[in-house]
């Protein structure tokens, strides 16, 4: 192929292009970028006096431990407790307890003791400093009464809570080395709450910010906000929820942690913005996958409160502190300033209830919402061809699916599409396996475990799509982001960990590449991308800032392609070259970043490549995806 790179700009980039799709799945939030460490902290949406209430909690030398909720709790948020019942025939009292960082097999690396216990709640926080690094992650936080003196006595714990140093340092932040594997990301925008994980799978369990930012809220029976009156952030006073993904969330992770490590995340990276993509309820709860017709669904007669409760919100993220009364709350929470919001996703996958989205929801929400909030842009969730009124001009589409489906149609699904004012987010996206008939199935049908280089590369020749049509493709994300080892719902997912590792899948370095490499034009190229030049893909960009070019190309196939390269622009003298590929000449492709192997295929960057002036042949190696970098002069 001869391949001509051209000084003139088809289109400007979109600087939210790339980005990422954050929802709780896969304990991604609570377990995993939440920095607690502790499982089950609260004891909430879980049956007291169950086995299954004690989860991660074990007594030794014959205490007795239950979760309980026939005394007051800490919080009219937080009822149950965790009740140590130490026994004895004689009454002691409980004196002091001993707090401890330990190995399973008894190792201590960083003990305290409190003293003070009294018979009402009481607040205890202390620092423990370990003394060594734990050689695993076979270790338990310890509370240890000393017999003698505590023997007959019970004990209640109504939150126990555990933090390692943060990101950025943030009190209640993230945990270390998941943020920075999101931040190198460099991400431009942040989508959340979900995902699926917005909806609930009633309407009283749904996702309410209210319930995520501090003291209890009362809610009316159905969930609705009904009054204010916080006072601080303390998370003794956040219910938390057992949400869509089967497990309880705390809500630690609330709307306030969200908006401030965005703005961590902005200040790590001055070039790209940073932007939330924040999903509002629509009104609808994903009760039951197998039957979409038995899934809740707000009437137009109770709609109100609900749109109430979505302006609320957006005024406690983006109003004056000093007039607005929801404002007034976030600068009791301690932030003053208002928070940047441009982007309000109506739903999540509104598709799936598309007549009452249609009928009515869309329109309650933004005719309301858009005359409050005029700066603000609304995100449709239901399928491109669902007339909605107001008509919608940005769109979410989510597509999981094969390579096949991402090489063949997706690549050029945007080429076409009218140039009309819509654009899309393309909002979730990842190949997911080999069948594209059911590409949501089991391993055994083809459905992937981690992303496969094959399967990455198939994304990254969708990516050059999106890239090249970024008029009408704004924002894009891979999904899920993050998957907690062993305890997944949702597989392949672009990052991986457990306790003590994390690591970034095949699709990860795809993500990165991309991102970390990008013009703010698009230039033409020739030939033009279509559907006669596969199996190799790709997409010129210059950067105005920066004078730099960059060339990304995808090559589908199994053999290396040798492409020669011209500019009608004088570049050099050399160029970088970022490559994601096999590098192990074994020809196999179907290849991942697993927990045994956690850096298999990570890309290889090199800085020799001399550009001749006139034109030079350059080999994309079989299933690669390649970053080439160079100036202009
Ligand atoms: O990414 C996993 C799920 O896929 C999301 O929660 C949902 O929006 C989609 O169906």
């Amino acid at each position: 192929l001869n391949l001509h790179i051209s000084k003139n700009v088809t289109v400007p980039m979109s600087p939210l292009l790339y980005g990422i799709m954050f929802e709780d799945i896969n304990f991604g939030g609570d377990g995993g970028l939440y920095g607690e460490l502790l499982q089950n902290r609260a004891f909430q949406g879980v049956l007291p006096g169950t086995q299954a209430a004690l989860n991660s909690y074990q007594a030794v030398n014959g205490a007795f431990l239950t979760v309980v909720d026939n005394t007051p709790g800490v919080s009219a948020s937080l009822p149950n407790s965790l009740e140590l019942s130490i026994p004895s025939t004689i009454v002691g009292g409980p004196g002091s307890l001993t707090v401890s960082l330990q190995s399973l097999s008894g190792a201590v690396y960083a003990t305290k003791t409190i003293s003070g216990i009294s018979s009402s709640w009481k607040k205890f926080s202390l620092q423990l400093a370990p003394t060594a690094s734990a050689p695993d992650i076979n270790n338990a936080f310890t509370i240890t009464a000393d017999g003698s003196s505590a023997k007959g006595s019970t004990i209640n714990f109504g939150l126990l809570s555990l933090f390692p140093p943060t990101f950025n340092g943030r009190e209640n932040g993230m945990r270390v080395d998941l943020a920075e594997l999101l931040a190198a990301l460099k991400p431009s925008f942040w989508r959340f709450p979900g995902g699926n994980n917005i909806e609930g799978l009633s309407f009283d369990t749904r996702w309410k910010w209210n319930e995520t930012i501090g003291p209890y809220v009362p809610s009316l029976k159905n969930g609705i906000l009904k009054s204010i009156l916080l006072t601080d952030s303390s998370i003794e006073n956040r219910p938390g929820r057992v949400a869509n993904w089967g497990y309880p969330n705390t809500d630690g992770l609330g709307l306030l942690e969200y908006l401030d490590w965005i703005e961590d995340l902005k200040a790590t990276e001055s070039f790209y913005r940073q932007e939330p993509i924040l999903a509002i309820w629509s009104g609808i709860a994903t009760a039951n996958y197998s039957d979409l017709t038995t899934w809740p669904i707000v009437p137009e007669a109770d709609l109100q409160p609900y749109i109430d409760d979505a302006i609320n919100e957006i005024e406690f993220i983006t109003e004056d502190a000093k007039t607005n009364k929801n404002a007034a709350l976030r600068a009791q929470l301690g932030r003053e300033e208002p928070y940047a919001l441009k982007y309000i996703e109506v739903g999540n996958e509104d598709q799936f209830q598309p007549a009452s989205y249609a009928a009515y929801r869309w329109q309650a929400f933004v005719s309301t919402l858009s005359a409050k909030f005029p700066n603000l842009t609304f995100i449709d969730t239901s399928l491109p061809t669902t007339a909605l009124d107001p008509p919608y001009t940005s769109i979410d589409f989510h597509e999981y699916n094969s390579p096949d489906w991402f090489k063949f149609t997706g690549a050029f699904m945007f080429d076409n599409y009218p140039r009309n004012g819509t654009q899309f987010l393309v909002g979730e996206y990842a190949v997911t396996s080999t069948d594209d008939q059911n590409a949501l199935g089991t391993f055994a049908s083809g459905r992937f475990q981690f992303p496969t280089l094959e399967g990455s590369v198939a994304e990254a020749a969708f990516m050059t799509g999106m890239e090249r049509n970024t008029d009408v493709v704004f924002a894009a994300a891979y999904a899920p982001t993050l998957e907690h080892l062993g305890a997944n719902q949702w597989t392949p997912d672009l990052i991986s960990f457990d306790a003590g590792t994390s690591f970034g899948s095949t699709s990860y370095y795809v993500q990165q590449l991309f991102s970390s490499n990008r013009g703010t034009h698009i230039l033409a190229t020739t030939p033009t991308q279509d559907n006669s030049t596969n199996p190799l893909y790709w997409v010129a960009s210059h950067n105005n800032d920066t004078n730099l070019v960059f060339l990304k190309v995808a090559n589908t196939g199994n053999d290396d392609l040798v492409v020669y390269l011209t500019f009608d622009f004088s570049v050099g003298p050399t160029a970088t070259l970022s490559t994601l590929s096999q590098t192990d000449g074994s020809g196999i492709f179907n290849v991942s970043n697993t927990p045994d192997n956690p850096r298999n295929i990570i890309p290889v960057h090199s800085s020799t490549v001399v550009l001749h002036p006139t034109g030079f042949n350059a080999t994309f190696s079989a299933q690669s995806v390649t970053v080439l970098t160079f100036s202009t002069k």
